[in-house]
């Protein structure tokens, strides 16, 4: 089988002594959306930040395109096509929208102009705010902020983790919507949910991680399918 576009393969590490991942195995495709689910405190957090290279590995690799990027620092795997909107802390609330949005550009040294009009195009309602404090916004135009800030970084990849968290269900359609629309542009995307129904659904793979090891990892369609699943992670 051909190499997956990026490839956290067999991850094993954690915060100090003790290991959280044990060789967790995470995979994305272009232009597909790959998601994380599982119980709270099973790693998915962890494996997000190993994957963007907030963690040191004991064991396995990271691979992007067929480079091994293990090594690298956060900044140098932006700098090849990554961006991670963190579960907490994602956007800078005392600033304006546009500045949030230009401080996600801060790498690039072209004009970035016609990339903010591609985030306000997707998110509208950030160009009727642009000028107002980020932190004035809902909860749902917050989350928006985060995923326009990552976009501004025209990354190949776009990690997003709980990028729904704290929003109500029609925010959360929306925001899952918007990401196919990403991910149509060939983008990899790879979510991190609690809402492990709904992110199924739209899931071209998924993942259900258990105490830092893979448990079932199959498609979207597949896992919803599979009685196991159903009953232990998606409550029947
Ligand atoms: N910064 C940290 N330092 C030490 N332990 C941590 C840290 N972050 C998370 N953990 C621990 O790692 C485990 C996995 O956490 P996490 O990856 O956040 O899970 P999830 O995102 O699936 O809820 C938990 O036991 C948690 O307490
Ligand atoms: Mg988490």
């Amino acid at each position: 089988m051909a190499e997956p576009f990026l490839i956290g393969e067999a991850m094993t590490g954690g915060y100090g002594a003790v290991d959280i991942l044990h060789a967790c195995t995470i995979a994305v495709e272009p232009g597909e959306i790959a998601v994380i689910v599982g119980p709270n405190g099973a790693g998915k957090s962890t494996a997000m930040k190993a994957v963007f290279g907030m963690l040191t590995l004991r064991g396995g690799h990271v691979r992007l395109d067929g480079e091994d990027i293990t090594a690298l620092s956060p900044q140098a795997r932006v700098a090849k096509g990554m961006a991670f909107v963190p579960q907490t802390q994602n956007i800078f609330t005392s600033m304006t929208v546009e500045e949030n949005l230009e401080m996600g550009a801060f790498l690039r040294r072209d004009d970035i102009k016609t990339t903010l009009d591609q985030v306000y195009h997707l998110f509208p309602i950030l160009k009727t705010k642009r000028r107002q404090a980020a932190g004035e916004l809902s909860g749902g135009q917050r989350q928006q902020v985060a995923v326009g800030r990552a976009l501004m970084t025209q990354p190949k990849v776009l990690m997003l983790d709980e990028p729904t968290a704290g929003v109500s269900p029609i925010v959360m359609d929306e925001l899952f919507d918007r990401i196919i629309e990403v991910a149509r542009t060939g983008i990899s995307i790879l979510m991190v949910e609690q809402n492990a129904r709904q992110a199924l659904e739209i899931a071209d793979k998924g993942y259900v991680l258990v105490q830092g090891a893979n448990r079932f990892t199959d498609t979207g369609k597949a896992l919803m399918a599979d009685p196991e699943v159903r009953r232990s992670f998606l409550g029947g």
